[in-house]
C-alpha cells in the first residue's frame, strides 16, 4: 500500500492522480487545493480519495509527496512540507525550472536532503486545471530528472518507478543542463507565442485579424491559451538562460529582418532550408514524444593556438557509411534489426525519416541504439511526398538503388548542397538494369524514379571509383532477374558488401568485380557500428601535429577499405599505433593510440585515394605543416563532395598563409614543417562538415585566432564534435 501526496491539482497534479487511479487502484491519494471548487472536482471525478485544505494534513502518512503547484509557490510549499512530512516521505516536482526549485529547497532546508528528487515531465497541452485530467497525459512522454550528488539513489528509483508506472520513461540530466535546455525548448516558444498575441491584439482591428487568421496563426500560438501565473512564474524562474534565449532568437529576427529589407534571397533561402532541415530533424528525432533536441551545431567555430598537447581516450561516433546501411537493410529484411552504436547525425536520421515515410517502424535513436521492424524485400509503402535527404549524398544514391526495384513511383529531393550534386552517375548505371530513373536537365536532384519496371540483372564497369554508386546498383539488384555485376576501376568501401552477407544475402567477389544474384532474402540481425575512422582522422592528424599530445580512439572502424588515411599518414611519419584489433560483425575495429611526430611531404600514391576520400580536407592541413612538397593527384572526386574540397580548401588555406595551388585533380602544398605556424583569419567551411573540422585542426597551430563560418552541417556526421575536440583539448569557441 503506497500513499502519495498531490499538493496542487492542475493539468499535471490532476493527470497525474488519474494515472495513477487507472493504473494503481491499491494506491491511497490524498490531495491538496487552495479553491474550494477544485477539491470537490478531484473528489467528485474520483481522482483522489481525500482532499485537504492544508499543505500540512495532505502530506501526513505519504510515502511520496508529488508538488506540482505554480513555481511561484514553491517556498511556501517546501515550508509546509518541510515542517509536516514523515521521516520516510520521498519528495518530488514538476517544476519547469530545476535551479529556482532546488533554489527554494535550499532556502528552507538549509542543506540539500537526500529525500528530495527534482523532476519535469515533458508532457502538457494548453488546456489547465483539474478538468483537463487525463490518465494518459504522461503515456510515451518524457520525464526528466536532475538528482543531486546529495539524492538518495532508494529515493530517485521510487521516483522513477512511479513516472513508469504512469507510462512515461525517464532520463536524468544534470540542474543546469535541464534548465539551459528547457529555456530553449519550452520557455522561449511560450514566450514567443504570448508576444505574437499581444502584439495583434492591440490592433484595433483584431478582432478582424483573428477571425481571418489560417493554420500557420493556430499552430504557432496554441500555446498563448497557456496558464498565465503559471507561465509568468517560469518565466521569472528561468530568467538568464531564457534572457539568452531571448537575445539568440531576437538576434536572428533582426537578420531575417535586415535580409528582407534588403531583398537578400540568398540568405533568406539559406535561414528557410536550415530551420526546415531542423525540424525535420526534430520530427525524427522525437517520434511522438516530446524528447528535447541537443545535437544541432552552431554555425561559428573559433579555435586558437594549442598551448599543450591533447591527451585523453574517447570515441568518436559511429560510422555514417555503416549507418545508413543498417537502416536499409534492416528496413528490407523479414523480421526485427537492433543497432547498437549508430550515428545520431542528421545524415543518418535523414535515411531513418526516409523509412518511416515508407512504412517502416523505427525505434529511436536513443543513446545510439535503434530497432528497424523489417518489412521484407518488397514490404516498403508509397511515400506520401518527395523523400527529403537533407545533405546526404549517401541516403539519395543508395536508396535510389532501392527505389528502382519498387513497385511505386518516388522522388528525392535534398538541401542546397545535396541539390548541386552530380546523379547522373547512379542514373545511367540503374536505367541499364531497366530502370526508369530521371534527373535535372544538368543531372543533379531532384530525382524522379518511376516505379513498377521490371529489371534485369546485367554487368556495368563503374566509371568513378564510388561505393555509393556500387552500393545503388547492389541493392537494385536484389530486385533484378539474373546476375548483378559490377567491376570498380579501383577499391572503395565494401560495406553493403559485407552486410549484405551479415543479412545471409550472398554477395560474390571475384578480383575488382562483386555480384549479386537477384530475388535474395535478407533476414534481421544485430548490428554493432564501430566509430567513423573519417571522425577519427581530424583527432589523429591534431594529434600529430601538436607536441606533447598522446590520444588514444577506441573502437574506430578499420576495415581495408577505409584506412587509407592511417597509410598515408604512416607514409608521411606519424606515429599511430593500432591496439586492440578484433571484428565486430563483419567489421574489423581497433583502438589508435596517437603521438606526436613530425611530419614529411610526400607524393601519394593515387591507389589510395579511394581509400581515404573523406579525409582529404584534414590531410590538407597536415601537409601544411609537413617538411617539403605534399603532391595529391587522381582526387578529382574531391570537387563534387559536399563542396568543391579542393577549392574550399584551396581558398580558406590560402587566407590562412599556406603555400598552395589547386589542380584539376589535386593540389600541390608546400609544407612550412614542424614550426609552421598558420595565420589568423576568417575561413568559410562552405555547407561542408569536413571541411569545418578540418579548419577546426589548423587553428590549434595558428598564431592568433581561426574563425570558421557555416559550420552548422557539422551535424551532419559528428553531432558531438565541439564537446569532444574540447575534451582532448581544443581551445575551441562557438558562436549563432
Ligand atoms: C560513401 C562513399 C563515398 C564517401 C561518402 C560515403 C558511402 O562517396 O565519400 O562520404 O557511404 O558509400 P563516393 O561513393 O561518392 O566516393
Amino acid at each position: 500500500m503506497t500513499t502519495l501526496a498531490v499538493i496542487g491539482l492542475g493539468l499535471i497534479g490532476a493527470s497525474s492522480c488519474a494515472a495513477i487511479k487507472m493504473r494503481m487502484p491499491g494506491w491511497t491519494i490524498h490531495g491538496f487545493s487552495r479553491t474550494e471548487t477544485t477539491r470537490q472536482r478531484a473528489l467528485a471525478r474520483g481522482l483522489v480519495d481525500q482532499c485537504f485544505e492544508s499543505v500540512e494534513l495532505t502530506v501526513f502518512g505519504a510515502d511520496l509527496i508529488l508538488i506540482a503547484v505554480p513555481m511561484g509557490q514553491f517556498s511556501s510549499v517546501f515550508n509546509a512540507v518541510w515542517l509536516a512530512r514523515e521521516e520516510y516521505s520521498v519528495v518530488t516536482d514538476v517544476g519547469s525550472t530545476k535551479g529556482a526549485v532546488v533554489d527554494d529547497l535550499i532556502a528552507v532546508t538549509k542543506a540539500i536532503p537526500s529525500w528530495f528528487v527534482p523532476g519535469h515531465p515533458i508532457a502538457g497541452s494548453e488546456q489547465s486545471g483539474v478538468n483537463a485530467a487525463n490518465p494518459d497525459l504522461f503515456v510515451d512522454h518524457q520525464v526528466i530528472l536532475t538528482p543531486l550528488a546529495e539524492t538518495a539513489t532508494s529515493a530517485l528509483e521510487l521516483v522513477t518507478d512511479f513516472w513508469e508506472k504512469q507510462g512515461a520513461s525517464v532520463s536524468i540530466m544534470n540542474v543546469a543542463r535541464h534548465d539551459e535546455v528547457l529555456a530553449l525548448t519550452s520557455h522561449l516558444p511560450h514566450i514567443l507565442a504570448f508576444s505574437l498575441v499581444h502584439a495583434l491584439s492591440d490592433d484595433d482591428e483584431h478582432l478582424d485579424i483573428f477571425r481571418y487568421a489560417a493554420g500557420g496563426f493556430r499552430d504557432f500560438t496554441r500555446i498563448a491559451a497557456s496558464d498565465s501565473e503559471m507561465w509568468r512564474d517560469i518565466s521569472l524562474s528561468n530568467r538568464d538562460a531564457i534572457l539568452r534565449g531571448i537575445d539568440r532568437y531576437t538576434g536572428r529576427l533582426g537578420e531575417m529582418r535586415e535580409a528582407i529589407a534588403l531583398g537578400d534571397r540568398d540568405w533568406i533561402m539559406r535561414s528557410f532550408e536550415r530551420a526546415r532541415n531542423a525540424r525535420r530533424l526534430f520530427s525524427s528525432l522525437s517520434g511522438k514524444g516530446d524528447h528535447p533536441v541537443t545535437n544541432f551545431c552552431p554555425s561559428v567555430f573559433q579555435v586558437t593556438h594549442a598551448t599543450s598537447g591533447l591527451h585523453g581516450n574517447i570515441r568518436v561516433p559511429g560510422d555514417k557509411s555503416i549507418s545508413h546501411r543498417s537502416i536499409m537493410l534492416g528496413a528490407l529484411a523479414d523480421g526485427v534489426t537492433t543497432v547498437e552504436g549508430f550515428l545520431e547525425g542528421e545524415d543518418a536520421i535523414a535515411t531513418v525519416q526516409a523509412f518511416r515515410e515508407m512504412g517502416v517502424l523505427i525505434d529511436g535513436p536513443d543513446a545510439g541504439k535503434v530497432t528497424v521492424h523489417g518489412v521484407g524485400r518488397d514490404g516498403l509503402k508509397p511515400p506520401k511526398a518527395a523523400l527529403y535527404m537533407g545533405n546526404s549524398g549517401t541516403s539519395m544514391r543508395l536508396l535510389s538503388g532501392i527505389l528502382a526495384g519498387q513497385s511505386f513511383d518516388s522522388e528525392l529531393i535534398g538541401d542546397s548542397s545535396l541539390s548541386r550534386r552530380p546523379m547522373r552517375r547512379i542514373a545511367e548505371p540503374l536505367k541499364c538494369l531497366g530502370a526508369s530513373i530521371t534527373t535535372s536537365e544538368n543531372g543533379t536532384p531532384p530525382i524522379y524514379i518511376s516505379g513498377g519496371q521490371v529489371l534485369s540483372g546485367c554487368h556495368t564497369d563503374l566509371a568513378v571509383a564510388s561505393a555509393q554508386v556500387k552500393s545503388a546498383l547492389l541493392l537494385a539488384g536484389l530486385y533484378a532477374q539474373g546476375e548483378t555485376s559490377i567491376k570498380e576501376p579501383a577499391p572503395t568501401r565494401d560495406h553493403t558488401e559485407r552486410m549484405l552477407v551479415g543479412f545471409g544475402c550472398k554477395v560474390e567477389r571475384d578480383g575488382s568485380i562483386c555480384k549479386i544474384l537477384g530475388g535474395g532474402k535478407l533476414t534481421g540481425c544485430h548490428i554493432d557500428v564501430p566509430s567513423d575512422i573519417s571522425s577519427a582522422a581530424f583527432f589523429i592528424v591534431a594529434a600529430t601535429l601538436i607536441p606533447d599530445s598522446d590520444l588514444t580512439l577506441h573502437h574506430v572502424g578499420v576495415n581495408p577499405t577505409r584506412t587509407g588515411i592511417l597509410e598515408i599518414l604512416k607514409l608521411m611519419g606519424a606515429n599511430i599505433e593500432i591496439e586492440n584489433e578484433h571484428e565486430v560483425g563483419g567489421e574489423p575495429v581497433a583502438d589508435l593510440r596517437v603521438r606526436y611526430a613530425p611530419l614529411k611531404g610526400i607524393a601519394i600514391p593515387e591507389n589510395l585515394v579511394p581509400l581515404a576520400i573523406d579525409e582529404f580536407p584534414v590531410l590538407f592541413v597536415a601537409a601544411s605543416c609537413a617538411e617539403g612538397e605534399t603532391l595529391i593527384t587522381g582526387a578529382q572526386e574531391l570537387r563534387v563532395k559536399e563542396s568543391d574540397r579542393i577549392q574550399s580548401m584551396v581558398d580558406g588555406l590560402t587566407v590562412l598563409g599556406v603555400r598552395i595551388i589547386g589542380t584539376p585533380d589535386g593540389a600541390i602544398v608546400s609544407g612550412g614543417g614542424p614550426e609552421f605556424r598558420f595565420s589568423s583569419g576568417a575561413v568559410e567551411a562552405c555547407e561542408d562538415h569536413r571541411i569545418a573540422m578540418a579548419f577546426s585542426v589548423a587553428g590549434l597551430l595558428a598564431c592568433g585566432p581561426v574563425r570558421i563560418s557555416d559550420c552548422v552541417n557539422v551535424a551532419t556526421s559528428f553531432p558531438n564534435f565541439v564537446e569532444l575536440a574540447r575534451e582532448v583539448g581544443f581551445p575551441l569557441t562557438v558562436s549563432e
